[in-house]
């Protein structure tokens, strides 16, 4: 049950909080796979597990994002121009990355060779993992600041609703 003293973005906030620790793991992985030049079964699962949360985790967390708080932000500041703009063409650019670092993974289990497929899944690995490092700061300091501000009651105990667990 969502407490309603309960700031409404809390369980988005923890959410970032949880995937920058994974993607911490993740660009450590990416590290030693580009240093060594290889795929070990440990740096393998990493990647699986990786492209685990970021499909099963990171691409709800979007969803319920567009589903949720931008729909209710549009209808009192507009769409063009805004922030809500850029957040939901940012969670476009973040799912069409997922989809390039999940190609490069299989590539890396066909390949005979692991260079270029490591190439590949670093360069998607990183852009992710920065690009979201960025997009969640941009939530944090800007859309939620805004929402908070902008919305009227009824609108934030809806969404705070809405994203209880
Ligand atoms: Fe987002
Ligand atoms: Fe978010």
């Amino acid at each position: 049950m969502a407490d309603p003293g309960e700031d409404p973005f809390s369980r988005l906030l923890d959410d970032h909080k949880d995937f920058l620790e994974k993607l911490a793991e993740l660009e450590a992985t990416l590290d030693e796979m580009v240093r060594t030049r290889k795929a070990t079964e440990a740096n393998r699962a990493v990647l699986d597990e990786a492209l685990r949360f970021l499909e099963e985790e990171l691409l709800p967390h979007f969803r319920l994002e567009d589903e949720v708080v931008l729909p209710a932000l549009e209808s009192r500041v507009g769409r063009f121009g805004s922030l809500v703009n850029v957040v939901a063409y940012e969670h476009e650019e973040i799912r069409r990355e997922v989809g390039k670092f999940r190609e490069a993974r299989a590539d890396l289990t066909v390949a005979r060779d692991p260079g270029p497929a490591i190439e590949e899944l670093n360069r998607h690995g990183i852009f992710t993992i920065q690009f979201l490092w960025d997009h969640f700061r941009k939530e944090r300091t800007s859309l939620f600041p805004t929402a908070r501000e902008q919305l009227p009651p009824e609108d934030l105990s809806a969404i705070r609703r809405k994203l209880s667990r």
